[in-house]
């Protein structure tokens, strides 16, 4: 299934390690059947661990292993960890100890602290799993994610490289400089973007206050439109809404992202950190899909230059943004490439 297209030469290391392969979003004739039952497993049980701000709400496949490497799968807006329900027994039926927090703002992780910033600037995502590794004692793990995820995942390993074995995030590189927050984008980029805007409103905030299951029935059709989801599905993500921080949250990232947020002082010398663009070296699979509209699926040769390690870079075919719900199988595939990746190139 795997057609190698090219090879591109990395510019750091000048060795021939970025190589775009193309997959196909498939499904098994299994998770078919799973979509006709309308069914849908969750993650559980959910377990807690506080870290310096919060209780983070997580679900560890192996807690008792810790001998098993460890991948942290981060997911996105509006999902929840039930996002990677199938991509979890796919990677521990390969020994992987797998850890699935919820982020902050989402699901029944809370903040310790009511004075604390709601704050979802990219410094505080990528420092909460770094936190949560501190807590549960875990040296190095494989960070893997995508949409807000891909954001924690990149900012983690491009600032706490020896935390980090490997990294497979969708989009590539997502870490932003501020500098370039208001940079003029063509209209039809834009128009995909509409709630970004929206979330900079009052009205976004009450709209999404009073409807987090419609808005995630929404951006779930806009954002993948070739993807069949389920009811089960979307009814399975909907308690991580619940969180009494959730449209804080959800709005802050976009606010903080276009400049209408500051960020929370305890983070500005990471986020000064961020805004140079930190290179990311730890062996990195990145996956574009193809039918996510808000970021077009590339090549990968224009975010070539923030990867200075080895390098694999993937187009998913038919797949919209939540890559592990609608193709797991590829999903847990890029957390294989990733550990094969580190283990050739050590
Ligand atoms: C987390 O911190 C809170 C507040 O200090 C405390 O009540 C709770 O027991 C702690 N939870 C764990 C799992 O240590
Ligand atoms: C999704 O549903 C539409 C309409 O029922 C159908 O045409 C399409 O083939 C389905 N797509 C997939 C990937 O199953
Ligand atoms: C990748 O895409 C860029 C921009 O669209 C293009 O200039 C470049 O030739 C492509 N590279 C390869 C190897 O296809």
């Amino acid at each position: 299934m795997l057609s190698p297209l090219c090879l591109l030469s990395n510019p750091i290391r000048g060795v021939l390690y970025l190589a775009l392969l193309s997959l196909p979003c498939s499904s098994t004739a299994l998770e078919s059947a799973t979509n006709i039952a309308d069914s849908v497993h969750t993650l559980a049980p959910i377990r807690y661990v506080n870290t310096s701000t919060l209780s983070i709400a997580y679900y560890d496949s192996a807690p008792s292993d810790s001998a098993a490497p460890v991948a942290i799968l981060v997911h996105g807006f509006p999902y929840s960890i039930d996002t990677y329900v199938d991509v979890v027994p796919k990677l521990s039926a390969k020994g992987y100890r797998l850890i699935v927090p919820y982020l902050r703002g989402y699901g029944t992780t809370s903040f310790l602290s009511p004075s604390t910033p709601r704050s979802a600037e990219q410094a505080a995502l990528g420092k909460d799993i770094v936190d949560l590794m501190d807590a549960l004692s875990i040296d190095k793990a494989i960070f893997a994610g995508y949409d807000w995820g891909s954001v924690a995942v990149n900012v983690a390993a491009a600032l706490w490289p020896d935390r980090c074995t490997g990294m497979v995030a969708a989009n590539s590189y997502l870490i932003q400089n501020r500098q370039t927050a208001w940079a003029t984008a063509p209209s039809a980029s834009l128009a995909t973007r509409w709630y970004f805007y929206v979330f900079l409103t009052p009205q976004g905030y009450s709209a999404l206050a009073s409807d987090t299951r419609g808005w995630a029935e929404t951006l779930w059709s806009r954002n993948s439109p070739q993807w069949n989801w389920t009811q089960a599905q979307l009814d399975a993500a909907v308690p991580a809404f619940r969180n009494p921080d959730y449209v804080d949250i959800a709005t802050n990232f976009y606010k903080n992202r276009l400049l209408y947020a500051p960020g929370d002082p305890s983070y500005a010398k990471l986020a000064g950190e961020l805004d140079l663009l930190p290179v990311i070296r730890v062996p990195s699979v990145t996956l574009d899909p193809d039918q996510a509209p808000v970021f077009p699926a590339t090549n990968g040769s224009s975010t070539a230059q923030h990867f200075s390690g080895p390098r694999v870079h993937h187009i998913v075919h038919g797949c919209g943004e939540n890559i592990p719900l609608q193709s797991p199988q590829v999903f847990a595939e890029a957390v294989m490439e990733v550990a094969a990746l580190g283990k050739r190139h050590n």
